[in-house]
């Protein structure tokens, strides 16, 4: 997000395929995982997917039941399987929006584990397969909004993070969680430059965590998640700017004490702890009043006015009654 970008201030994705061969080679694994059964569970299928995009057509299904949650799903189009996977910020994988589709087929995906640790009195070390047993799968449509000014409209599979805290019960004392990434030099080219402080890691604080629009996400368009969109699993946290959602994670620690983050360690003045998505407030070096749609808007289009929490006051504003926006943006 520091790097510099086109005079139009965006990177545009190559017409490249979405899933490159290679890709699709390496993800037979985590494909036959799928089928064999053990994410039976989250197969369940959805009779009125209405407005369902399509995903590569190459990956295993990962449907899930339409959430109950209030504001789980919005109904504005939906961007195309091919944008909101071939347009991503990965850093592990480069920073050109193009980089992460195009390098992240070396991202090994199975086994995977994901450690809990820290003020729980359940730590564990939960194999993917064990997650996705955890708790029924559900789609939601959510609005992310990168810090960058673009945003996109895009139907998750997973479930609420909440589901996988209460299983691990954190103590009194637990009051942040902290989400640890992959940091992988063998598989992930750009892990060691300069760009950030590897493992990219990310934090909520408990409350925030526990808001059932926190979403711990295996899958999107009815497929697990692509590599480059941060498989096998995600967060997925609608109301705030798009790196607050660390992907490719394998740990999550509680802690008594405000986790230190990727980009807030890179640039504390730029990307503050919380990163609710807030209109009002600017970033240093632009404004975050207005957004372009990836897939609708082009470039000479008319900017979209930005939401406060991204639209989702209603559900999420009570977690932050009382604090001063400006100062903990
Ligand atoms: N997670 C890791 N591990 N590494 C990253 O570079 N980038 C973040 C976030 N999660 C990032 C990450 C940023 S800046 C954004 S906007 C979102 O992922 C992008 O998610 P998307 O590519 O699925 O749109």
């Amino acid at each position: 997000m520091l790097i510099k970008t086109h005079s139009d201030g965006f990177l545009h994705p190559a017409s490249s395929e979405i899933t490159p061969q290679r890709v699709y080679a390496g993800r037979r694994d985590m494909v036959k995982l799928m089928a064999s059964g053990v994410a039976g569970v989250a197969l369940a299928t959805w009779a009125g997917r209405e407005a369902m995009a399509q995903g590569s057509g190459k990956l295993a299904p990962l449907v899930g039941a339409k959430s109950a949650v209030a504001g789980a799903t919005v109904t504005e189009k939906l961007t195309p399987y091919k944008d909101a996977t071939t347009y991503n910020n990965f850093y592990e994988f480069g920073t050109d929006k193009a980089d992460p589709a195009q390098n992240a087929g070396t991202l090994k995906t199975t086994p995977w584990t994901v450690e809990i640790e820290g003020l729980v009195k359940k730590p564990a070390k939960y194999t993917l397969e064990d997650l996705l047993k955890l708790a029924p799968m559900e789609e939601r449509i959510y609005r992310l909004r990168c810090v960058e000014g673009w945003s996109m409209v895009i139907p998750w599979v997973g479930y609420s993070l909440s589901a996988l805290i209460k299983a691990v019960e954190p103590t009194s004392g637990a009051k942040f969680v902290e989400f640890v990434t992959l940091a992988d030099s063998k598989t992930m080219p750009f892990v060691g430059s300069r760009v950030l402080q590897w493992p990219y890691v990310e934090g909520l604080r408990m409350d925030e965590a526990m808001h059932p629009l926190a979403l711990l996400t295996f899958g999107m368009y009815g497929e697990v998640l692509p590599n480059q969109s941060g498989a096998p699993v995600r967060m997925v946290l609608p109301w705030k700017y798009g790196f607050k959602s660390g992907k490719s994670i394998v740990k999550i620690r509680f802690t008594d004490k405000q986790p230190a983050t990727a980009w807030n360690k890179a640039a504390a003045n730029e990307y503050g702890f919380y990163s609710n998505v807030n209109p009002n407030v600017d970033h240093p070096r632009w404004s975050q009043a207005t957004e372009r749609r990836i897939g609708e808007d082009g470039l000479f289009a008319k900017k979209r006015k930005t939401l406060m929490f991204n639209g989702y006051e209603a559900q999420v504003g009570q977690l932050y009654a009382g604090l001063d926006l400006q100062k903990n943006f």
